[in-house]
């Protein structure tokens, strides 16, 4: 399948205006960025957060009254899926020191570092470990190592203006400032292979929002290496971190003297459920994205459900910044079978613009991404109508890769992109030569729990890092910042884990308390629900879900 003939028609429209593009970022000239005094505007009335009818307040719990999307408040407003009283807490069918729940980039650098303060560690994680949005992300991760120009000072600034200066200061200040040895220690001590130069200098470039290079990458499968390095480390140690695989967490486990003590997993394949007794917990379950807020499509992995909200919440953990939703800008919205996947804004990094069905530039291509996805969304809305048609009747505009090569010669898309240029040839589409048509896709979960900068919760033995975690990217985050967090706070949390379960846990006997109180509160606010959380996999049986991710009923495509 290639682009059919009435696209092939439009694209022409596209290959007209582009010389002449190119030629004006040769220049230096860009496309004007929104006035910062007009991006609420913009954002009030284009950006799904600010559709009215899409969010509910929580009716109990910590942050009750607090209105959060109508797919989140389903999941925390609904039952455990295990009888309190039904568990046996009194035998564990595991003990460790640090139970990792969550196998991707920040539960694998937990665990490494809960090892090196010499903790025996346990991975319990959903589906394989490194299932996970960390293998998922595509375009970079950002360092301030070139300080020749650039220094955490300027990161710290483009973080905090990307989340519109809403951000916990601490966090974004330990964010940036453990970025650059966070670098080092995956390229230099754990071998990532990155993009570098001859000379052996990592390669960087910018992102949406940034004001120095500084996005680090493996050509457009970072998340993929990073997971790699991190897993293969992880594998070096098999007598100190143990794996459950398809072994998902379904409630915490806390003792008589309230700290966080363990979890009560469920087998998926035998459809047992397990108690792990612990002197730390980590949580690092990820995002939410197949819960397809709004009915959007989604860029995430399959099993990115919002479990650990759940049983953070229903613990006693507060959430912020739930109340915003990152769409990234440009998912394919052609060919079908590729609708929601992330095209990687590493594209704009390199310089490629979005353009509208009459092949004009109509946004600067590196805006922060609410500004820039809602830059797409008024395109192809009614009253502008320059969205371009796809078969399936969605509309997209686009983005205009093949002013990569034009800009910094012939093999740099098939050498910097290798990911997608192979996406792209099963369906008979250069993207060296055509452009792709992009549409915005549900992406990251900007808020979650609460944390402080040692990745503490309010609840005594209980470590959060990753995507779960609310408050180090405010209500906005930029590209590159999510491999950082998840590795950054990831090693915070398994070295404080590690350090809490030698020197702070008590022995003390196990409890479901917090589950029976959770149900009561429900019962007494009048929430009568036959609904079970977490919800561990998106149900694509049901027609009515399946159609969210696909138009069709194709599932080739989910991974
Ligand atoms: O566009 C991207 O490559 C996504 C990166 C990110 O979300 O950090």
């Amino acid at each position: 399948m290639s682009y059919p003939p009435e696209m092939n028609e439009l694209i022409k429209r596209v290959e007209k205006t582009r010389p002449a593009r190119v030629e004006r970022k040769k220049r230096g000239e860009e496309f004007p960025s929104i006035p910062l005094e007009k991006r609420g505007e913009m954002l009030k009335k284009y950006h799904p957060d600010f559709i009215k009818g899409n969010k509910r307040p929580i009716k109990i719990g910590p942050n009750k009254e607090y209105a959060i999307s109508n797919e989140v408040v389903d999941l925390l407003e609904a039952k455990s899926r295990v009888d309190p009283d039904k568990i046996n807490l009194s035998t564990a069918h595991f003990e460790t020191d640090v139970l990792i729940i969550g196998g991707g980039g920040a539960g694998n650098a937990a665990a490494l570092l809960a090892r090196q303060q010499g903790a025996k560690v346990l991975i319990a994680t959903k589906l394989r470990n490194g299932d996970a949005n960390t293998m998922m992300a595509e375009g970079g991760i950002q360092a301030a190592t070139k300080l020749e120009k650039d220094s955490p000072y300027f990161h710290y600034l483009d973080v905090m203006g990307g989340g519109h200066f809403k951000n916990d200061p601490e966090l974004v200040y330990t964010l940036v400032n453990k970025a650059p040895k966070v670098m080092k220690w995956l390229v230099e001590d754990l071998g990532g292979m990155f993009s570098k130069f001859p000379d052996g200098r990592l390669k960087s470039m910018h992102g949406g929002g940034t004001s120095r290079k500084r996005m680090h990458y493996a050509g457009d499968i970072t998340g993929a290496e990073i997971m790699r390095t991190l897993r293969d480390e992880v594998q070096n140690y098999p007598d100190d971190i143990k794996i459950l695989e398809f072994s998902p967490a379904v409630e915490l486990i806390l003792n008589e003297h309230g700290q966080c003590a363990g979890a009560v997993l469920y087998n998926m394949e035998t459809e047992e459920y397990y108690v792990v007794k612990a002197k730390a917990v980590v949580l690092a379950t990820g995002g939410s994205g197949r819960l397809h807020i709004q009915d959007y499509m989604t860029t995430n992995h399959y099993g990115a459900t919002g479990d650990g909200l759940v049983l953070g919440y229903r613990a006693g953990v507060k959430l912020c910044f739930l109340h915003t939703v990152q769409y990234h800008p440009t998912g394919a919205v052609f060919p079908e079978q590729a609708e929601g996947l992330l095209i990687t804004e590493k594209f704009r990094g390199a310089g490629a613009n979005l353009v509208n069905i009459d092949g004009e530039q109509f946004v600067y291509e590196r805006e922060p991404r609410d500004v820039e996805a809602s830059g797409i969304i008024r395109e192809c809305s009614p009253e502008v109508g320059k969205g371009v048609p796809t078969p399936t009747g969605k509309f997209g505009v686009w983005l205009d890769s093949p002013m990569i090569d034009m800009l910094w010669g012939e093999g740099t898309v098939a050498k910097e992109f290798p990911g997608k240029v192979i996406l792209f040839k099963r369906y008979d589409i250069d993207i060296s030569k055509e452009p792709m048509l992009i549409y915005p896709t549900l992406h990251y979960q900007n808020g979650g729990l609460e944390i402080n900068a040692k990745s503490e919760t309010s609840l005594p033995g209980l470590f959060v890092a990753g995507e779960i975690a609310g408050g180090i990217h405010g209500e906005n985050r930029l590209m590159g910042n999510s491999l950082l967090d998840v590795t950054v706070f990831g090693r915070i949390a398994g070295e404080n884990a590690a350090v809490f379960a030698k020197q702070k846990a008590r022995v003390g006997r196990l409890t479901l308390e917090h589950v029976k109180r959770y149900h009561k509160e429900l019962e007494e606010a009048g929430i009568v629900t036959d609904r079970v959380a977490p919800m561990l996999l998106p149900d694509y049986s049901n027609p009515e879900v399946r159609k969210k991710q696909l138009t069709s009923s194709y599932l080739g495509t989910l991974r």
